[in-house]
Parts: C-alpha cells; sequence; structure tokens
C-alpha cells in the first residue's frame, strides 16, 4: 500500500532525522529502492519527475508497478509514491493517477499565483489524504528541462506558503539540482535557520541532494529540513557500475548480454548509493 507522505515527515522533523526522495526511472531503480529500504527498515519516498513519468509510460504504469512490487517483495515499510516539480497539470493527473503525494513547483510564478494555484491543490490533497510539497525560491541547475537559477527563498514567503496547509515545503537555499560546480558557495543556513524560525513545525525539503557534503546535511536537518531529495548520485552509481562490467568485457562472456546480469551490478550500485544516504539521513530503523 502506498502511503502520504505526511506521518512520516512529521516523525522526522520531530526525531532530527531526513527520509530520503529518491527518484525512479524504470523497473531496477524502483526494486532496488524499495529493497533497500525494506532491509533497513526506513521510511521511503519514490520520486517521479515529469519527464520520467512520461518515459515509464504515464503515471497509471507507475502506480501499478510500485504496487505490484510492494506486494510481491513483501514491502512493508512506509513508501509514498510522489511527483517530483509537478506542474498544476501534472499534479492533478498524479492524483487521479493515485500518487499518494505530489509536489506542485510553483516557484516560477510571481508569489500571488504560487499562492493561488497552492490552495486550490491543498483542498484537493485534503480531501484526498494526499500530501502535497510546495516551493518558494527555485532550486538551481536543470533536471528534466526545469531550470532554476538557485536563488534563496524570501523566508516571508515561505511562512505564506506553508499556512496554506501543505504537507512539506521546498525552499532554495543555495541548492541545485546535479553535479555543485567547484565554486559553489555552499549552502546558505542564514537562510534555511529563518525560514525554519517562520515556518515552525513545518518539514522543509532539500533538494538537490547530490554531492552536498555530509556536514551540511547534517546542519541542514538540524535546522530543520526532513526531506532529501537525491536523483543524479543514483544515475551516477549506475553508470559507473554498467561502464565497469562492459568495460571489463563481462556482456561478452557466457550470457552476460542478459539483462538480468547487464543490469546487475547498476542495480547493485543504486542500492549501495541509497543505503549510504539513508545511513546519513537518519532514517534506519525509523520506519
Ligand atoms: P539531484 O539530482 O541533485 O540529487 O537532485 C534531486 C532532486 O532534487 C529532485 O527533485
Amino acid at each position: 500500500m502506498l502511503v502520504s507522505a505526511k506521518e512520516m515527515l512529521e516523525k522526522a522533523k520531530a526525531g532530527k532525522y531526513a527520509v530520503g526522495q529518491f527518484n525512479i526511472n524504470n523497473l531496477e531503480w524502483t526494486k532496488a529502492i524499495l529493497l533497500t529500504a525494506q532491509e533497513l527498515n526506513s521510511p521511503v519516498i519514490l520520486g517521479v519527475s515529469e519527464g520520467a513519468g512520461k518515459y515509464m509510460c504515464g503515471y497509471e504504469t507507475i502506480v501499478g508497478m510500485v504496487k505490484g512490487m510492494i506486494k510481491c517483495l513483501k514491502i512493508t515499510v512506509p513508501v509514498a509514491l510522489h511527483l517530483d516539480h509537478g506542474s498544476y497539470e501534472g499534479a492533478k493527473a498524479c492524483i487521479n493517477a493515485g500518487f499518494s503525494s505530489v509536489m506542485f513547483d510553483g516557484s516560477h510564478y510571481p508569489i500571488e499565483e504560487n499562492i493561488a494555484k497552492t490552495t486550490e491543490l491543498v483542498n484537493a490533497c485534503n480531501v484526498l489524504g494526499i500530501s502535497l510539497e510546495a516551493e518558494v525560491g527555485s532550486i538551481g541547475g536543470e533536471e528534466d528541462g526545469v531550470v532554476g537559477a538557485g536563488e534563496c527563498a524570501d523566508p516571508n514567503e515561505c511562512k505564506m506558503i506553508a499556512d496554506l496547509g501543505v504537507t512539506m515545503l521546498a525552499a532554495g537555499i543555495g541548492n541545485i539540482h546535479g553535479k555543485y560546480p567547484a565554486n559553489w558557495a555552499g549552502l546558505n543556513f542564514d537562510v534555511l535557520g529563518a525560514i525554519s524560525e517562520k515556518t515552525g513545525d513545518m518539514p522543509l525539503v532539500l533538494h538537490g541532494g547530490t554531492g552536498i557534503p555530509e556536514d551540511m546535511i547534517k546542519r541542514a536537518i538540524s535546522l530543520g529540513v526532513s526531506k532529501i531529495n537525491v536523483n543524479t548520485e543514483c544515475q551516477l552509481s549506475f553508470a559507473a557500475a554498467t561502464r565497469a562490467y562492459v568495460e571489463a568485457g563481462k556482456d561478452l562472456q557466457g550470457k552476460g548480454f542478459d539483462p538480468r546480469k547487464l543490469l546487475a551490478p547498476g542495480f547493485e550500485a543504486i542500492k549501495a548509493t541509497v543505503k549510504e544516504k539513508m545511513e546519513l539521513f537518519g532514517s534506519v530503523n525509523k520506519a
């Protein structure tokens, strides 16, 4: 069964740890993340960008795949299926398709329009028991065509959006999607502290989890971050392990070309990355 992210994030906020959102791209990705969460007894959020949604043949296909896997693999830890950086239309489509959580990223709209659209979705999600993530202050970098300049969020605007009754709030604090450039200034903890103070119990979301140094992750959690999104890092470990397998000529040995063999090292690499993150975020044994 899929659950809303509300309860797991409220527990994380109170317990001073974070739940990982790991983005999925296909069956192997999903299976690797679910099995790792179960092995570590950790709650987990599966993230789906609109681009990945199209790639995996639509939201209904994804809901079917994830629900089927939870049943077949006997996954008992809390799992939320979440739309990542959704448009208003995308959020509605995922709500209709059976997602248990959605993000509406209205950060590129003027704040009044972000508030108006977020308010409509708060009402729809509350009726259905679906968790809703909103965003203020865009996340830098590029993810599936969604490009953000990486400005820091205004704490007063964060409070306005938090007060609408969303479940969790993503706020730009100098974080970016993808790899961080060598001259990256780091997370802005002054802004995070101010947002945290204004928004009280609201679980805060840190996007761009790939490549943020451990000490910054821990400090962010201590300042109220309860959900951390990771996407690129799983892609990098999958690609590196697959490359090593092919470069070692293993696809040419015996039945090494069988996709169940060819994709196995990448699958194991995703599991290792997810494990490392769950341990760092402190969500192990919090299911
Ligand atoms: P990374 O790809 O940088 O890990 O960011 C993931 C993310 O924030 C998804 O919304």
